[in-house]
């Protein structure tokens, strides 16, 4: 397993600095590693007065903070009453038959993760999936295929 800079919350660090700040603290270290590692969390504690305790249960708390690495593309679909009523399980088992992917851990490749949220605000296009800030409207199952195929293109255009 790769090794974590810890200097970059090192860096980051000086400029948070009581209890007050610990939610601004923790997105910023999910903000610089993706989720938050328990390296970095140990790191935290005792720095701006706050215990290894404190700190886990807030990271537990808001469903913002995830204390899991996700795959690169985060692929969100919908379970709003507009999106579920359109046929949002049936997107959503397509996709995870798809892409071989079990709750919300990674892909095997470490590409995608899935989320379920709630309604993402464009509900006339039900159902809804949105991959990394591309919002995917009237999604059927038949098509997620295509979907995950555009992104990996993408990827690939960006690699290169
Ligand atoms: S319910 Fe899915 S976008 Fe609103």
């Amino acid at each position: 397993m790769k090794e974590l800079d810890l200097s970059k919350i090192e860096t980051a660090l000086a400029s948070y600095r009581d209890r007050s700040d610990l939610i601004l603290l923790l997105q910023r270290v999910q903000e610089l590693y993706g989720y938050l590692p328990i390296s970095v969390l140990s790191k935290i504690e005792g720095v701006i007065g706050v215990s290894g305790a404190e700190i886990f249960g807030v990271a537990t708390f808001y469903t913002q903070f995830k204390l899991k690495p996700s795959g690169k593309n985060i692929v969100k679909v919908c379970h709003g009453t507009a999106c579920h009523v359109a046929g949002s399980e049936r997107v959503e088992e397509a996709l995870r038959r798809h892409l071989k992917a079990e709750g919300d851990e990674p892909t095997a490749d470490g590409l995608f993760s899935i989320e379920r949220v709630a309604c993402l605000g464009c509900c006339s296009l039900a159902p809804v999936v949105m991959v990394n800030n591309r919002v995917c409207g009237r999604v059927k199952p038949s098509i997620i295929k295509n979907v995950i195929k555009d992104e990996k293109n993408k990827d690939r255009e960006k690699d290169h």
